[in-house]
This record gives C-alpha cells, structure tokens and sequence, in this order.
C-alpha cells in the first residue's frame, strides 16, 4: 500500500469516551499502581516521575491492553499489572525521547530534562524501565514478559535506527515505515497482545489483537508525524516543528521533497540536509507540506491503517462492547489533534 492509493480519512473526530467509561473502574486501579510503583526514597525519581504523570497523558497503551484483555473475556484483574507496566515502559522512552529529540515540552509541561538535566532525565527513564518489569514478573506470565521484553528491544533499536537516518531526504518509505513500526507500533503491538495472552485468549485471537495494535501504532505514529506539522501545541501538549528542526525524515516532510521537486531542492537540502534553518523556514516547510498535499496523504495512510486494524475484530462477538470500543480507538488514533 502507498499513500496514493490510501483511502480518505474520517471527517469527524472520533471519541473514546465510550472506551474510557468502560474501562474507567480498571484504569483507576492501573492508576493507583503507576502512583505505588513511582515511589522511591530516592526523592529525585518520584519527583521527576510526577512531573511527567501529572501531566496530560492519553493512557492509550494501558487502555489498550484492557481492552484486548477484555474482549477476549477477562473476568479477573491479571491484566491490570501489565497494563501499569505497558505505560512504564511508555514513559521511560518519553523521557529518553525528549532528550534524544531536544524537546522543550511534552504533556503540556516544560521537558523533564529541562529541569532536572539530561542526565536525571534518562537515570529515571530507566528507573520506570526497571519498575515495568518489576511488574511484568509479578503478573506472572512469562508469555506477556518476553512479549513485553522484546518490545523494549526493538523501540530501542527503533530510536536507534531513525537517529542514524536523520537528515536523510533519500529515505525510502518502506525504511521509514520500519522506523516508526520498532518504535512506536511494537508497543501498542505488544500491549494489545499481552492483554490478550493475560486472558488466556486462543493464540488466533492473540495474533488478532497484536495486529489490532501494529496496525493502531502505524496510524497512530502517522498523525503524530503529520500533527508535527499541522498540529498545535495547546492541544498536543508538545511543540510542533520538533520533527523539522531535528532534520527527522518523517512521511509529510518526505512526501513533500519528491512532490514538490526541483524547485524546492536547494530549500530542503538546506534546512533538512545541512540543517541550516532561519526564521521562517518552518512555515515555509509547514506551508509546501500543505500545498503539496503531503500532510493529507499521510493521514490518508493513517486512515488505510485504522481499517485495517478494525478489520482484524471481526472475530469478536459484535455484542461484546468492547469490540466497538476498540473500533473507536482505532478512528481516534486518526482524527485526534491531541
Ligand atoms: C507519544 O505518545 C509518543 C509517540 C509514539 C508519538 P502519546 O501521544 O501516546 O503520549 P502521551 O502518553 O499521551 O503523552
Ligand atoms: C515516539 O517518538 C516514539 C518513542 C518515544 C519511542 P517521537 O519522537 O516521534 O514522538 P514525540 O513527538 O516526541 O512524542
Ligand atoms: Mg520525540
Ligand atoms: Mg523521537
């Protein structure tokens, strides 16, 4: 599939509300065990920890992980554990991310690192990584542990790939799908499968709920590429432009240089290649993304996504709601702004 040949994306903003009531009693417990588990008498880490859960965090993941749980019969709390792990692990990159990426802002709060230091900044990082599988052995599941474990590994070798590919304007779009598939839709991948496996879910449906959520992180990591551009920082809770002033070959800004060709070359060269940027390059950029429709293509990808994880519910009883709730996540991971 490439993004010519993508379908159109959803014109009116999906909601989760749905899934979020559903899920509210178990979320609230996930969140008592994210609050316990952040604790340290080292003061530095529940401090730092605070900052970054406190702040306006979507809790996609661990939903995610309930939700697969759930819908694959989960009567008991075995996923609850995981899902508190899922969004560790989440964090931890978040804190390592935002000083890789020289972020300034990140859930609508001044970067941890920007504060603290870089180097406190990635010693929690790891802390929340080390507590994730503190909770992952507890849960029991050496299924859901090397699940979970080999997720860890790949975003790293995720993160670690697209650093070496910065500044790269030849990017091809099967390598930068590579990329955001290590690093961000293995863990939605892993998330929705560990939930499963925790309910003890037939290894059909297992496999279905992992792609559910390879095929949620692709659209989800799409839009977020596409809203570093278009998006607003009120609303996303980071700075858009993040992407272009690292050089980051993303899909909006590769699909913009082959569209926009020859006459943009020198710009491009300039600004991503070297990385010399001025005053007003990324409204120039922002603006030839528009133009070109780049950005639109990009979220039409997303939405072709978005289907086809829908697509891999339809062995889940219709009646069990929540399947649907699953459905919106997926249309909600494609029409956010947030
Ligand atoms: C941010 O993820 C990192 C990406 C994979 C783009 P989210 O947008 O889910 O971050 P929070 O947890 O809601 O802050
Ligand atoms: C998201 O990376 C993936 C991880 C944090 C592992 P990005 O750098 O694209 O995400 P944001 O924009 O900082 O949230
Ligand atoms: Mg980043
Ligand atoms: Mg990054």
């Amino acid at each position: 599939m490439d993004a010519a040949s993508a379908a159109v994306a959803p014109k009116k903003p999906a909601s989760i509300e749905g899934l979020l009531e559903l899920a509210r009693p178990d979320m609230a417990k996930v969140d008592a065990l994210i609050r316990e588990r952040m604790q340290s008498p080292v003061s530095v880490i529940p401090a730092l920890a605070e900052h970054l859960v406190g702040g306006s965090a979507k809790r996609l993941r661990p939903l995610l992980t309930i939700a697969a749980a759930r819908v694959a019969g989960a009567q008991d709390d075995a996923c609850l554990k995981l899902a508190a792990a899922v969004e560790f692990i989440h964090t931890a990159t978040l804190l390592h991310d935002d000083v890789v990426d020289s972020s300034q802002l990140r859930r609508g709060k001044v970067a941890a690192h920007l504060i603290w230091g870089a180097p406190a900044s990635v010693l929690v990082g790891d802390f929340l990584f080390a507590r994730a599988f503190e909770l992952m052995v507890e849960a029991g599941s050496m299924a859901a542990l090397e699940i979970l474990a080999r997720a860890s590994r790949v975003i790293a070798e995720g993160e670690v790939l697209q650093l070496t590919r910065a500044h790269d304007l030849n990017l091809s779009q099967e390598l930068y799908l590579e990329i955001i598939r290590a690093k961000t839709a293995e863990l939605f991948a892993a998330a929705a499968e560990a939930g499963a496996v925790s309910a003890g879910a037939s290894p059909a449906h297992c496999k279905a709920l992992r792609k559910f959520g390879q095929d949620l992180g692709l659209a989800f990591q799409l839009v977020d590429d596409a809203l570093d551009y278009s998006g607003e920082s009120q609303e996303l809770g980071k700075n858009p432009g993040d992407d272009f002033r690292e050089g980051k070959a993303t899909l909006p800004l590769l699909l913009a240089i082959s569209r926009t060709g020859a006459a943009e070359k020198a710009f491009w060269d300039r600004v991503v290649g070297r990385r010399e940027q001025a005053d007003g390059d990324f409204e120039r950029a922002r603006e030839l993304i528009r133009m070109s429709g780049a950005d639109a293509a990009t979220l039409d990808l997303a939405a072709e996504y978005a289907i086809r994880a829908k697509a891999q519910l339809a062995d889940f009883a219709a009646s069990n709601s929540w399947r649907p709730a699953l459905e919106d996540l997926a249309d909600f991971a494609v029409s956010r702004r947030m």
